[in-house]
């Protein structure tokens, strides 16, 4: 899916780099923060920020374990870029495998993903000085592994290439598409969205300072060889605002169907506006649909629009993908839904937290994996029984937990809240 960028007010320039200096980079985007906005909407700064200080980090000082490539290294981990070894191609450029090798024990080679800034890469040299910035410093479970970078200028042009850990079972806009054999069973999916979350939590939440991603999609969300899932591509990441201010002012950029509505109609972003694309992200999860589809009939198209008259009654499950082929349960979907729901508020002071999210999406992967069948289960209705189990025992175990489910499930006035709008500036 291809990004978008639309102009109310344009990000500064990044100072100009010297390409055998990236980790003393300190601007990692930051020149686009608009110092002067506070007052009315502080208080969408997140909960977090108004616990702690945040301190505005300067990246010079930070140390990276980053590897420097050499452009012949890069070569001959992918066999010259051949095209067997391409991947794939997104905004930056074609992405081959490759395996660097290691001189001593080749049970040490490494298996990589090598990007590559292509001549028509429109996010462009800006995307990959942040990308090495942010992925040279935070480092979880959660988010895809940058090995290394390659930075080298020659007459024929300049060579900007990352080096990242291979994820060997692709992105989960793929399994989602008609393209994959793979079906995404449902105790999958939402172990995807718990590894999402704790992925955008750990960025939001996490560190002594704040990163928006700003380009939170399925395809961004890649998968390990035991299907963990990691969070990809922070070219767009933005550092959140400094203390004392409530958002930073940026170009809209980001990905057409997964950009808040105030973002898209102001400019002004903070970590709410991930809030709402991970929202979008779980309607994806939950339908099997992208979030905007023109090979769809008119009226299904934009997958918020169709999904909204099916949530509140006996029809949900008409909305839930039917490659799960009725092998879900209902009560676990419509939970999900839910926490969909409350990250998709209009208004971006009622959308939860990502540490909330993260909470609230953790118990149903309990009670999924409370449910685990001890006999063949037959059904929906025995999914459904074994849901109803798992949650009778986690209300005498977990205590405190509980109210947040039962705050999930019995949200029903949410409804009157829930996203209504019109985009009027793309879709
Ligand atoms: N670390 C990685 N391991 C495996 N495949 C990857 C990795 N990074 C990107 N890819 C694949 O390369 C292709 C292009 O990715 P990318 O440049 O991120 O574009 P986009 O996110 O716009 O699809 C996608 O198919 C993606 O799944
Ligand atoms: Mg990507």
């Amino acid at each position: 899916m291809m990004c978008f960028q639309l102009s109310y007010c344009e990000d500064k320039d990044e100072p100009p780099m010297n390409p055998s200096q990236v980790s003393t980079i300190q601007s990692f985007n930051s020149g686009s923060t608009d110092n002067t906005a506070s007052g009315s909407d502080q208080s969408v700064t997140p909960r977090s920020t108004r616990l702690r200080k945040f301190r505005y980090p300067s990246f010079s000082k930070r140390s990276t374990n980053l590897k420097e490539f050499k452009l012949y290294e890069l070569k001959s981990a992918t066999n010259n870029f051949c095209i067997s070894s391409k991947l794939g191609e997104g905004g930056f450029g074609p992405v081959y495998t490759g395996t660097i090798k290691s001189q001593r024990n080749s049970a040490k080679d490494l298996s990589v993903a090598v990007k590559q800034l292509g001549k028509r890469g429109f996010q462009g040299h800006k995307e990959w000085v942040t990308e090495v910035n942010v992925l040279g410093i935070v480092q979880h479970p959660n988010l895809v592994k940058l090995v290394g970078y390659c930075s080298e200028d020659h007459e024929k042009g300049i060579q900007r290439l990352l080096v990242y850990e291979f994820m060997p079972n692709r992105c989960v806009e793929y399994h989602l598409s008609n393209r994959s054999g793979t079906l995404l069973t449902w105790p999958m999916r939402l172990k995807i969205a718990q590894d999402a979350a704790r992925g955008l939590a750990y960025l939001h939440e996490g560190m002594d300072f704040q990163i928006i991603f700003r380009d939170f999609k399925s395809s961004n969300i890649l998968l390990d060889d035991k299907w963990n899932a990691k969070l990809s591509d922070f070219g767009l990441a933005r550092l959140g605002p400094k203390e004392g201010h409530s958002h930073v002012t940026t170009a809209v950029i980001g990905t057409m169907g997964y950009s808040s509505p105030e973002y898209l109609q102001t400019g002004r972003l903070t970590i709410k506006n991930d809030v709402w694309s991970y929202g979008v992200f779980l309607y994806e999860l939950i339908t099997g649909r992208r979030p905007i589809d023109r090979n769809r009939p008119e009226g299904e198209q934009k997958l918020l629009e169709w999904v909204r008259p099916y949530l509140n009654d006996q029809n949900f499950t008409f909305i839930v993908d039917k490659r799960l082929e009725g092998k879900y349960s209902r009560r676990s979907a419509q939970k999900l839904s839910l926490i969909a729901n409350k990250c998709l508020s209009r208004d971006p002071k009622s959308r939860p937290t990502m540490s909330e999210v993260l909470e609230m999406v953790s118990q149903l992967v309990e009670a999924q994996s409370d449910m685990t069948p001890r006999t063949p289960l037959q059904g929906q209705d025995a999914f459904d029984e074994a849901m109803k189990a798992g949650e009778g025992e986690r209300t005498s175990n977990m205590g405190n937990e509980v109210k947040t489910t039962s705050s999930v499930v019995g949200d029903q006035a949410w409804f009157s809240g829930m996203w209504f709008w019109k985009p009027s500036i793309t879709c």
